[in-house]
């Protein structure tokens, strides 16, 4: 068995079971989104635990404005690309919106495919109380379950991009819904742009992990959109997001010194031709 989730050795798939480990011990772990094998095989060998699917491919992978139109055959076809690139990850994937809305059977027959199709060895899903029944009844039915509260990004069209759980009665509504989808059975819950101290509150009231986004310091683990943290994504970026490369910048550079050889002549070389 690992000692620790980040830095551990390990011959197998991180479990959801690993995650409640690190919890009691205190220990804190990164998550990042992937959306293609290559890059979840850099993540994977790097060691990050978790890899989320999330449906921010529609806006960092697929071109979309939000991640509103991302579909399951997109989500089912990003995860098993992902699944195939890593070896030691948990990979959680993100249920798209209109794939469980409807209800528990609708949220079980699309997680299913994540499952099955895809080999997701988790899926996530946006929403406290209101998606209480679905956690519940995919939980039940064996499929781990990542819920996701504060700001759900699949809601843009009626919450805005805004920080939720501000003020007394929303920072209630936020535990209220933190537990909710605890009692339902989720194995860890995403909170996303949270005060940090509502965020912390929410952390040690919980006995599964917390997952933060714009959320503090004191969240469990800390998850962030692998485009944004690697300077990839164009653009302002959220206050939450630190940047650790400037991958936009060196691919740029890389596109237009390979333009520059290829009308100077300088490539192909003679080293990269055959005789
Ligand atoms: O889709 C996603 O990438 C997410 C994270 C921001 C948590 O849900």
């Amino acid at each position: 068995m690992p000692q620790t989730l980040y830095g551990g050795t390990r011959n197998r798939r991180v479990t959801v079971r690993d995650l409640a480990l690190a919890k009691e011990r205190g220990e804190k772990w990164p998550m990042l989104t992937a959306y293609d094998a290559m890059t979840a095989s850099v993540f994977d060998e790097a060691g990050i635990p978790v890899l989320l699917v999330g449906d921010s491919a529609g806006n960092c992978h697929l071109g979309y404005e939000t991640t509103v139109p991302v579909t399951l055959d997109q989500m089912t076809m990003l995860t098993a690309a992902v699944v195939r690139g890593t070896e030691q990850a948990l990979v959680v994937a993100d249920l798209p919106f209109g794939s469980y809305q409807e209800g528990e059977v609708q949220a079980l027959r699309s997680a299913t495919r994540l499952i099955k199709e895809a080999g997701a060895g988790a899926v996530k899903l946006e929403g406290g109380e209101r998606s209480a029944d679905q956690i519940a009844l995919l939980v039940r039915s064996g499929i781990p379950v990542m819920a996701h509260i504060g700001l759900t990004p699949q809601s843009v069209h009626a919450m805005g991009y805004r920080v939720q759980g501000r003020g007394e009665e929303a920072a209630d509504g936020l535990m209220r819904d933190a537990k909710a989808v605890q009692d339902a059975g989720a194995f860890a819950v995403v909170l996303e742009m949270v005060p940090a101290p509502v965020a912390a509150e929410v952390t040690r009231a919980l006995h599964v992990p917390t997952v933060g986004i714009g959320a503090g310091a004191d969240c469990d683990a800390q998850v962030l959109v692998w485009t944004d943290m690697a300077g990839l994504t164009p653009g302002k970026l959220p206050r939450f997001v630190k940047r650790y490369a400037e991958l936009r910048g060196a691919l740029g550079e890389a596109a237009h010194a390979f333009a520059q050889d290829v009308v100077d002549g300088s490539f192909p070389a003679a080293e990269h031709s055959y005789a």
